[in-house]
């Protein structure tokens, strides 16, 4: 699809020509001639039709600038680190939890209208070792008594929870059974090691009796691609029709969180594809982590620190995936209980060398920016097409 650049430029032009006119309700933090310019269009108002817009909220993102940009476009956040069961949970048995960086973001975030989504509470990663060591009635208890601990210290405060993150293989293989979901679980997670797959059940029951005002999820990424939707899928399935069985009229899994780290090789059609089979299911569907790198990065090579100056071409493909992505999430509003990208600047990002954000290094806005902020501008489509 050829984008129109004369569009994206007057798009541009239009938005940054309002700031100094002051026209667009917000403020500019600062003056001087290196302030950034995104105070203009907030995102959350663009897309206030079709669903929430999130981003993360760590400890940098609390000051300056950064806080503009959340204040300023997003409605709901997603704490990056602080509410994982590393940062929260004891280093020992019986340790104390550590809550006072994950309340001081809500607080914050709070105060300024933005609400806060759970991430993450049982995940094979950034999880001390004890918690999953033991014998399996132990593994039980640490898994209950953590769900428990942490969902009532957040009680009223977080309304949706990734329950559990991760449980299914990074890769499915083609040509196996994707109803034999069991099969297809991290045999490396130390929950499956002691207690089996049974511990996926038990920690959205521990969960929904814990706080029923809670929207519960699973979270996962690669869920474009067909094999890895179709096995979570199946297991979504089967643990909601056998909570149903038992007298129960609400689902047990309510949604299904899409990572959603992208790609320009990222095949809209296959995100599509996996937006319909898990609505299908009946449940809701978040776009949970979303970036977009413009040249993938291994696993290896994460971390913050490493973005680069982007070509005009480079921008361009971002941008275009971007708004192929934000046209397909707005064709299923309906569905889609909230878009939440990860992070909001390259240089900060956990795949920095990827320059995956809506914003560079020196907080400009990117073409993906505007790109987001009007998809079918920068596609240059009519809305029904
Ligand atoms: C990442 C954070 O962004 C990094 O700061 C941290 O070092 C590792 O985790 N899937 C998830 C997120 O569910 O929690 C991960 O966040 C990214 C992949």
């Amino acid at each position: 699809m050829k984008i129109k650049l004369l569009s994206v430029l007057i798009l541009a032009f239009v938005l940054f020509g309002c700031e100094s006119s002051g026209s667009s309700g917000t403020q500019r933090a600062s003056a001087g001639n290196q302030a950034p310019n995104h105070f203009n269009t907030p995102l959350k108002t663009v897309y206030q039709d079709y669903f929430p817009i999130g981003n993360i909220v760590n400890n940098n993102y609390l000051r300056g600038d950064f806080f503009e940009i959340l204040k300023t476009h997003f409605s709901v956040v997603t704490s990056e680190n602080n509410m994982k069961p590393d940062h929260l949970g004891p280093r020992e048995r019986g340790g104390n939890y550590n809550f006072a960086p994950a309340d001081n973001q809500i607080r914050i975030m709070a105060e300024n209208g933005i609400r806060m989504h759970g991430h993450t509470l049982i995940w094979h990663s950034q999880t001390h070792r004890w918690m999953t060591e033991g014998t399996p009635e132990q593994v039980r208890e640490n898994l209950v008594n953590h769900i428990n601990t942490v969902m009532a210290h957040f009680k009223g405060r977080v309304t949706s929870w990734d329950v559990v993150n991760e449980a299914v293989r990074e890769r499915v293989n083609p040509g196996e059974n994707y109803e034999l979901w069991r099969n297809h679980l991290r045999q490396e997670s130390g929950w499956f090691k002691a207690l089996g797959a049974d511990y996926i059940d038990l920690a959205f029951r521990t969960a929904r009796a814990a706080d029923p005002a809670v929207t519960l999820y699973y979270n996962d990424y690669n869920l474009d691609n067909s094999r890895k939707a179709q096995v979570v899928a199946n297991m979504v399935r089967e643990i909601n029709a056998r909570y149903r069985s038992e007298g129960n009229t609400r689902n047990l899994i309510e949604g299904v969180g899409m990572q959603a780290h992208y790609g320009l090789t990222t095949s809209v059609p296959n995100v599509r594809a996996s937006i319909e089979r898990f609505i299908a299911l009946g449940i809701e569907v978040s776009i949970s982590e979303l970036d977009v790198e413009v040249r993938s990065v291994g696993s290896g090579s994460f971390g913050i620190g490493h973005s680069r100056r982007l070509s005009d071409m480079e921008q361009r493909q971002q941008a275009i995936k971007y708004a192929e992505l934000f046209s397909l999430f707005k064709q299923y509003k309906d569905h889609i209980a909230r878009v939440t990208l990860w992070g909001i600047d390259d240089e900060h990002s956990w795949k920095s060398l990827g320059n995956p954000c809506l914003w560079d290094a020196r907080l400009q806005p990117k073409q993906a920016f505007f790109a987001v902020a009007n998809p079918t501008e920068a596609l240059g489509i009519d809305e029904n097409h």
